[in-house]
């Protein structure tokens, strides 16, 4: 196949146009899953594949795949028996389809996704993306059911292709993968691997080619973002800082964010940007997990209550009107009526601008998944509603006291009305605005009108 053209030689030097082939693909769970079926499609791309919307109309079916909760881990088996069905019907009309698993679940249950669904033709872990194309000629070329989790961080960056042109101006950048942390809920370090920060000069190389391609605002992916340390132009260790101030030198690029954050890596250097780099979001994601010191040592957070209360002082010394975000998770094993108090009052302490909470779920393989004191599941919901109920009311608080303000929001696609479109605002709220295509792209001032618990509504100002 000649890369350029996506052309085949038949051998008499007359080009000829492969049968098209087309591809779904499904992405489930964080950020970093999205970026990598980003990645995945452009590879797919160069290699002649054309997007469709219609899994039955698909030669390829990809389910990008999550296990940090048992929800999400099921959902794909849900998912993967529909998709047998499916692939039945097409048989019988003469057509194959492809069936891969890819992500989480891939590293973490391998063949044992084959056995539970042997319609499962592909099985391929989050660090072997560059090689999809290849696998996929492997099974055109007879063998079935491969299998294919190894771990080599560094090689799937390097081998992937570049950047295309992005459809929106927001777009995610994934800068570190893995983490060493290990709390005792998480399936992290097990399906991710070891924490690995990709080169400044890959990374950097990466965000012009986006910026070029017309994006205005890139997010920096990383499980455990702040802990980046790649290395620089000369070998030395790059902190995320260091890497944010690189970047916000690139032309065109007007907005840079990073998510998620370990509390225990909230640097001066870090802390001291969001004080005085104008590009850098007034928007922290920082999970906390619980408010309770016993619970947050036998999550093996390695923080308490108290230094995370401190790292948003520290924080909010530097950048006063920044939004925070958090993780919380309810019911860990042996949580007790106390201990979830205390989650409470961290709550009502800091006040977070948006968030996402969790009942806790027993993973394979995971330390707290072998304690015989599992909270049981009707607690676990009771509890996860009251916290639920006032992070919300603190989500609609932060938005509300926006209404009067005038924000830059940057304009990333039509909205679900005629001539409204959609954007951020610094804090990563939505804001819904009045306003023609050509705005699209674009950071205009906007007079905030209402606001709800979720979005921000208002009217574009003068300038
Ligand atoms: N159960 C519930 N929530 C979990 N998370 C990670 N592992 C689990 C688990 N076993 C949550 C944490 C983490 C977020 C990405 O998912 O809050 O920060
Ligand atoms: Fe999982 Fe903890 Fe690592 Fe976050 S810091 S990815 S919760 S092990």
């Amino acid at each position: 196949m000649n890369e350029d053209t996506g052309k085949t030689s038949d051998g008499s030097g007359q080009a000829v146009t492969p049968a098209p082939k087309s591809v779904y693909l499904k992405t489930f769970g964080c950020q970093m899953n999205v970026y990598d079926s980003e990645r995945m499609m452009e590879a797919l791309a160069k290699d002649g594949y054309a997007v469709t919307d219609a899994p039955d109309d698909a030669d390829l079916v990809i389910l990008n795949t999550c296990h940090i909760r048992e929800k999400a881990a099921e959902k794909v088996y849900s998912d993967l028996g529909r998709l047998r069905v499916m692939k039945d019907a097409r048989r019988a009309a003469g057509k194959d389809t492809v069936i891969a698993v890819a992500g989480c679940v891939a590293q973490a249950e391998g063949s044992e996704i084959t056995a539970r669904q042997p319609a499962v033709d592909l099985v391929v872990g989050p660090q072997s993306y560059h090689r999809l194309p290849a696998l996929i000629s492997r099974l055109g070329a007879g063998e079935s059911r491969i299998v294919e989790t190894e771990f080599d961080q560094d090689e799937k960056f390097k081998s992937l292709p570049e950047r295309s042109p992005q459809r929106m101006p927001s777009a995610f950048l994934t800068v570190q993968e893995g983490c060493d942390k290990f709390c005792t809920f998480c399936v992290v370090p097990y399906t991710r691997g070891v924490e690995v920060s990709r080169a400044v000069a890959d990374v950097l190389a990466e965000a012009r080619r986006l910026s070029s391609s017309g994006v205005r605002e890139i997010t920096l992916l990383g499980q455990n973002v702040n802990a980046y340390h790649g290395a620089d132009a000369g070998g030395a260790a790059c902190s995320l800082a260091g890497l944010i101030a690189h970047l916000s030198r690139i032309e065109g690029l007007e907005r840079i964010r990073y998510t998620t954050s370990h509390p225990r890596d909230m640097s001066d250097d870090l802390i001291e940007a969001h004080g005085n780099n104008p590009k850098l979001m007034p928007f922290l994601h920082l999970p906390v997990q619980s408010g309770s010191d016993r619970i947050l040592h036998a999550m093996n957070r390695k923080h308490t209550a108290q230094e995370y209360l401190e790292a948003v002082a520290r924080i909010r010394a530097a950048r006063p009107d920044i939004a925070l975000s958090s993780d919380f998770i309810v019911g860990f094993p042996g949580e007790t009526e106390d201990d979830f108090e205390a989650t409470m009052n961290l709550v009502r302490s800091v006040g977070f601008a948006q968030t996402f909470s969790f009942k806790y779920s027993a993973r394979p393989g995971t330390p707290a998944a072998m304690r015989e004191d599992q909270v049981a599941e009707e607690v676990k919901a009771e509890r996860l509603q009251r916290l639920q109920d006032l992070l919300e009311a603190q989500q609609a608080r932060f938005n509300a006291a926006q209404v009067g303000q005038t924000l830059p929001v940057l304009f990333e696609r039509k909205g679900r009305h005629p001539g409204q479109l959609v954007g951020r605002s610094p804090y990563l709220q939505l804001v819904h605005a009045d306003a023609g295509d050509e705005m699209i792209g674009k950071i205009a001032p906007v007079a905030v009108k209402s606001a709800s618990q979720l979005t921000l509504s208002g009217v574009i100002a003068q300038a």
